[in-house]
């Protein structure tokens, strides 16, 4: 973390460094020519002229991590696994989801599953499991590009009635390259020309091997549409999650990532986040990626208001300022003024990187001075 004067810093930029100063007292910085400033406010001068100036500018991995209370070995607790569903057009995977959801409404919430908030969780032999319902495919590139790993498991859909086709093949990509674990769900087995072998065959060769063929890949067949198969996926889903063994501890500050988020004319800006670690509880100051908030209200995916929120709970939050991203990271602070302060260094990165991608001083440039 380096100093440089004014004087400098002016004489870098090829500026006076009379309007060097003006520019840092517009910011709300007060200095003289041969004061020291700091880093943060060099790089905002810089980006002031980042049309004429070149500055690429660090952005600090600020994922959250740092600021987490460690977990000691016995404050880890099961949690459910998060699954997410992918596929190549049309195999099925939103009508799997939909099935999926209603194998499980209670007789007391009859009519109760509308609330789409980004993901739902149903819950079998009394242990729940946490779907994505964003389309797999985004939630996997939006959220990977933005470094956010959410999914435990991965299904991949494919009909039985067509075949292995380049999405299915991407998303085994993607799976592997994120070290998920893949059920693949045969799909439409309905259909008298469904061929569930032809799928197993053809997806040995991207090393997905069945296990009654010697491999380790989970094959469940299912149709969708009439519900076959749902229960026997669901239980595999479970023995992964077990083998697995996904654990958090739900007993600190809650941290987790935006899936997604919008403004909303009544409520404002709202975000459907899952929490991944810690508990999220009403009041709790929090910064989604460059945005501040305290959680005003909470509803599940059932659309009950809730108090608190642990590990793998998808949940809808009010209380923003702003609207966040996508993929955006989510951490509770203890102290509103902490949060606030981390969302506005956020953004100032956030502005900093976007207006330091055309311009022609380098950091280097820039270090070497300090
Ligand atoms: P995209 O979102 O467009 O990629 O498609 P998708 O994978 O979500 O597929 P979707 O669930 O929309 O299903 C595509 C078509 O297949 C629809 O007409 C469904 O009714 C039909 N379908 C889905 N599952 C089954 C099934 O198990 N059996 C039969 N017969 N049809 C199915
Ligand atoms: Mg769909």
């Amino acid at each position: 973390r380096g100093t440089m004067t004014v004087g400098d810093l002016a004489k870098l930029l090829h500026k006076d460094a009379s309007e060097v100063i003006k520019k840092l007292i517009s910011l709300g910085i007060m200095a003289t020519i041969n004061q020291e400033i700091e880093m943060e406010a060099i790089l905002l001068i810089a980006a002031e002229y980042g049309s004429e100036v070149e500055v690429k500018i660090p952005v600090e991995e600020d994922d959250f991590e740092k600021d987490e209370e460690k977990d000691e070995e016995a404050d880890l607790l099961p949690r459910p696994p998060v699954v997410t569903i992918m596929g190549h057009v049309d195999h099925g995977k939103t009508t799997l989801l939909d099935a999926i959801r209603k194998t499980n409404v209670t007789g007391g919430e009859a009519g109760g599953i509308t609330q789409h908030i980004g993901a739902y969780q149903v819950e079998i032999n009394q242990k729940k499991i946490t779907f994505l319902d964003t389309p797999g495919h985004e939630a996997f590139t939006l959220m990977r590009a933005r470094g956010a790993q959410v999914t435990d498991i991965t299904i991949i859909v494919v009909a039985a009635d067509d075949g292995v086709m380049p999405q299915t093949v991407e998303a085994v990509n993607h799976a592997k390259a994120a070290g998920v674990p893949i059920i693949v769900a045969v799909n439409k087995i309905d259909k008298p020309e469904a061929n569930p072998d032809k799928i197993k065959q053809e997806l040995t060769e991207y090393g997905l091997v069945p296990e009654e063929w010697g491999g380790d890949t989970i094959f469940v067949n299912v149709s969708a549409k009439q519900r076959i198969g749902l229960e026997g996926l669901l239980e595999m889903i479970l023995l992964v999650a077990e083998v697995n063994d996904y654990k958090a501890n739900p007993d600190k500050r809650a941290r987790g990532t935006v899936i997604e988020a919008e403004l909303d004319k009544g409520k404002g800006p709202v975000a459907r986040i899952l929490v991944q670690h810690g508990t999220l509880k009403i009041g709790d100051a929090f910064v989604a990626g460059n945005c501040f908030g305290r959680v005003r209200a909470m509803v599940n995916d059932r659309g009950r208001r809730i108090k608190e929120a642990g590990p793998s709970t998808p949940v809808e939050i009010t209380g923003l300022t702003e609207v966040p991203q996508a993929g955006d990271p989510f951490m509770a602070f203890e102290d509103e003024r902490k949060a606030r302060a981390i969302a506005e260094r956020r953004a100032i990165k956030h502005r900093q990187s976007e207006l330091g991608a055309n311009t022609r001083v380098t950091l280097d440039d820039l270090y070497k001075h300090i």
